[in-house]
């Protein structure tokens, strides 16, 4: 019955969460720390055989960027967005393509603004994050 004010409640928390990333990620860069070089505790991307479809996708950390400008909708499924782990709404859209997914991305898709609102991502950094969001949700 109160659904509206949960979600009210909801959204506040994550523009404070948004916002709390933002922040970090300003702070990144002012030290020069590129995402790609930034240390990460899994050095999966170096030793595993790169099977993206992509090339230019190559050294690129999808999960750490996705922590950072993605998940804020797509771990709890703010407005509609599908949850990484729901395999069921990912499956229709892994159907589509990586590529056709990343250009929703990157254009922006219904409730979900260009490039999840993160216009400093570049077109390659999306592709990596999308592929890594459909490698965990199949
Ligand atoms: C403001 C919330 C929000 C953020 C932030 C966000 N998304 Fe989304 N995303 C959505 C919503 C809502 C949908 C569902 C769109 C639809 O199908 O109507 C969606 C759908 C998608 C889809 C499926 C597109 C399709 O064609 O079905 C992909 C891929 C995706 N998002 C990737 C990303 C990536 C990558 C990021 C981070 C750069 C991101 N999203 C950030 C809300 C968001």
């Amino acid at each position: 019955m109160n659904k509206q004010s949960s979600f009210t409640r909801m959204f506040s928390i994550l523009m404070v969460f948004a916002m709390a990333v933002f922040l970090q990620a300003c702070d990144k860069s002012d030290t020069g720390t590129a995402a790609k070089s930034a240390p990460q505790t899994a050095p999966a991307t170096s030793s595993a055989p790169a099977a993206a479809t992509s090339a230019d996708t190559a050294g690129i950390d999808g999960e750490a960027l996705y922590k950072g400008a993605c998940q804020a909708c797509h771990l709890a499924g703010v407005a509609n967005a599908p949850k990484l782990d729901d395999k069921a709404a990912w499956a229709p859209r892994i159907a589509m393509g990586v590529d056709a997914l990343t250009q929703s991305a990157i254009k922006g898709k219904n409730a979900m603004p260009p490039k999840g609102g993160r216009m400093d991502y570049s077109d390659e950094q999306i592709a990596a994050i999308v592929q890594y969001m459909v490698n965990q949700a199949q």
